[in-house]
């Protein structure tokens, strides 16, 4: 027997319990980074907003000036000289790669290979 009433009623105790995986963690993405933010400055090199999206080719731009065209003119942020450099650039402010750097690519599964070769600063370790 074919009844209609119960089409209704029953798709949607049907895709509620299809998508309860979904609404259960609703308003609850796991622990979210939360990178620790230099002491003692208040700017990056570019507004948060780029360098959250693209520090990485940020990274890159900065090597390949370096190296490729030997351009190693330093960086200013707030009257303060930086050099194009991961560790006596980013890290002169990002101190702590561990709570900075890592504490995001943790998270988002990213291991940058950079540190085969470049050391780290002491105190991060
Ligand atoms: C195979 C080893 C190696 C790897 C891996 C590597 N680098 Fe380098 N990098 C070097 C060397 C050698 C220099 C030259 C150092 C100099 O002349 O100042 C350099 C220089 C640089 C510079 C400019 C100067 C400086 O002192 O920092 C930047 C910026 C840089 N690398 C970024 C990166 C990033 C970002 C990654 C990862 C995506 C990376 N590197 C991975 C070896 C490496
Ligand atoms: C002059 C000190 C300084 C230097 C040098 C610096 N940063 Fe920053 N960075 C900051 C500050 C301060 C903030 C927080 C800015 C804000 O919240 O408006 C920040 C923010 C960021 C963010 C966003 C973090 C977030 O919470 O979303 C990333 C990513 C970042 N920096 C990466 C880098 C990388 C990579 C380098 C080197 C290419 C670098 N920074 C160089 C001071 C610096
Ligand atoms: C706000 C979070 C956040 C912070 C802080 C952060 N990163 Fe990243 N980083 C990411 C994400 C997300 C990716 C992967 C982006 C993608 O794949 O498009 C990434 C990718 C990278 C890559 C490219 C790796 C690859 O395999 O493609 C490099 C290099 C890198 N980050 C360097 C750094 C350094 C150095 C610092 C600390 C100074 C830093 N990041 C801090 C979120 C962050």
């Amino acid at each position: 027997m074919y009844d209609g009433k119960y089409i209704i009623p029953g798709l949607i105790v049907f895709v509620a319990l299809m998508t309860f995986p979904i609404w259960k963690n609703m308003g609850n993405a796991g622990i979210v980074p939360k990178p620790e933010k230099p002491v003692g400055v208040t700017k990056c090199v570019e507004s948060a907003q780029y360098m959250r999206t693209s520090h990485m080719k940020l990274l890159d731009d900065w090597r390949d000036e370096a190296l490729r065209d030997g351009d190693r003119t330093p960086v200013e942020v707030d009257g303060v000289k930086y050099e194009k450099s991961l560790m006596n650039g980013c890290l002169k402010c990002h101190t702590d790669k561990k709570k900075f750097c890592d504490e995001c690519h943790v998270y988002a599964s990213v291991k940058p290979y950079c540190w085969d070769c470049h050391y780290v600063p002491k105190e991060t370790f």
